[in-house]
């Protein structure tokens, strides 16, 4: 017995390394069909690590402090070595975690993954998107630009529209009448340590939940339903290590090209990564023309303007914005379809999923746009289609003339 083996048999005996291995990589089977839409799981670890590491390198140079913030941040792009390209990685990382999430999430909505024996995956996963967006709007204020400000200003104004104990919950929310440095340093705490650790767990549930049940694929067929009968292993089945890990390194491959080229030669990506006006100063006197979130925000925020106030009061759009979320945990008991991929649904589903997915997209775009009479017409009908599509999912998933559903996996 080698020096290693022997040292790897002294920790099995204090601590399940092996076990874990073998459970989790060598022989935990995942179903050899996966394809594109599958690199998005792997390629959010790989962001989140991204955010972690270059996030600790800007807290190490950063002041939250409401009369030092913004010259930190200048201060660790013109001063810090290589400061810019910290900085630039984590603002890049930021959208580029929602580009993931979205195309990881779409594919959830594609394939059924949410589906039955999934729920609690994608619970965890809707509550990893609620903690995500926290912890991007959190971290929007710290560099103390015109739009950190006053996007701080706009988005905890929206709780004063609660009824009754609004205007309580803005002061409680931001300490302070307004966005102040009590706010900057709450608002710090928060996105160093409170949100990611809160991330972090809840990442780690989700995975746990899926090598639970093991994962959905691009077929929508349980592999576990199909095991050779001497070695219990899924007949569509193949180990995650060496298959997966080598399909996922490829994914990071070009993923970190994409992401390198936008971090070396545009990572303003033209005003929607990082705004213009966020390069000002923050002036609590003086509120910049037109406010808008960055784009992974802008859905949502053109959904709250969609909706009309109600006796002057703006509730009525917070609560369809909060809602236009919510509805998402209930997908799993929406969808009463007899199977679960796109392949074997018919044409209902189909055209009520690109019809959703042209809403969402046209509804970001709107919100990025000062309202008009045009732009807020279009924006209600995308927001009747955004939340129809869920409404009326138990009707259109029941009713849809389905395909047979093969017995193993097509590739
Ligand atoms: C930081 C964010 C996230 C990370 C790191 C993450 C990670 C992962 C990983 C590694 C997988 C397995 C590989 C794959 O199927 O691509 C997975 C599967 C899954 N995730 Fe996520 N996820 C995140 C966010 C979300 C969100 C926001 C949702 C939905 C709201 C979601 C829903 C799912 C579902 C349903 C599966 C199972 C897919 C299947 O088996 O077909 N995840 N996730």
């Amino acid at each position: 017995m080698s020096t290693m083996q022997k040292l790897l048999g002294w920790v099995d005996e204090r601590f399940p390394l092996t076990a874990n291995y073998k459970a989790h990589l060598s022989e935990y089977y995942a179903p050899k069909n996966f394809n594109f839409w599958y690199f998005f799981g792997s390629l959010a670890l790989l962001v989140l690590v991204i955010q972690v590491l270059t996030g600790i390198f800007l807290t190490m140079n950063y002041k939250p402090d409401a009369g030092m913030a913004f010259a930190a941040v200048e201060y660790i792009m013109r001063d810090v070595n290589y400061g810019w390209l910290i900085r630039y990685m984590h603002s890049t990382g930021a959208s580029m975690f929602f580009v993931v999430v979205y195309l990881h999430m779409f594919r959830g909505l594609m394939y059924g993954s949410y589906r039955k024996p999934r729920e609690l995956i994608w619970i965890f996963g809707v509550l990893i998107y609620l903690v995500l967006m926290a912890e991007a709007f959190l971290g929007y204020l710290l560099p103390w630009g015109q739009m950190s400000f006053w996007g701080a200003q706009v988005i905890v104004n929206l709780f004063a529209a609660v009824p009754v104990i609004g205007p309580d919950l803005a002061v409680w929310i931001r300490g302070d009448f307004v966005v102040s440095d009590a706010t900057l340093n709450r608002f710090f705490a928060f996105h160093v340590i409170a949100m990611p650790l809160v991330l972090i767990g809840l990442i780690v549930a989700h995975l746990i939940a899926l090598h639970e049940v093991g994962s959905n694929n691009p077929d929508g067929i349980e592999i576990k339903k199909n095991k050779d009968p001497v070695t219990h292993i899924p007949l569509d089945g193949i180990p995650f290590h060496p298959y997966y890990t080598v399909k996922d390194i490829l994914g990071v491959v070009v993923f970190l090209m994409v992401f390198s080229a936008i971090v070396f030669f545009g990572p303003e990506a033209g005003g929607y990564f990082l705004e213009a006006n966020n390069f000002i100063p923050a002036n609590p006197l003086k509120t910049p023309p037109h406010i808008a979130p960055l784009w992974y925000f802008t859905p949502f925020y053109a959904i709250l303007r969609a909706v009309p106030p109600i006796f002057g009061s703006q509730f009525p759009g917070v609560a369809a914005m909060g809602l236009s979320i919510v509805v998402l945990f209930f997908l799993p008991w929406l969808d009463r379809s007899k199977v679960k991929s796109i392949r074997y649904r018919g044409w209902m589903y189909k055209t009520w999923l690109a019809l959703f997915v042209v809403s969402f997209v046209t509804l970001g775009y709107l919100g990025l746009l000062p309202p008009t009479d045009t732009a807020t017409l279009i924006a209600r009908i995308c927001s009747v289609i955004y939340f129809a599509f869920f409404i009326a999912m138990p009707w259109y998933t029941k009713f849809d003339k389905t395909k047979p559903v093969p017995e193993r996996v097509t590739g």
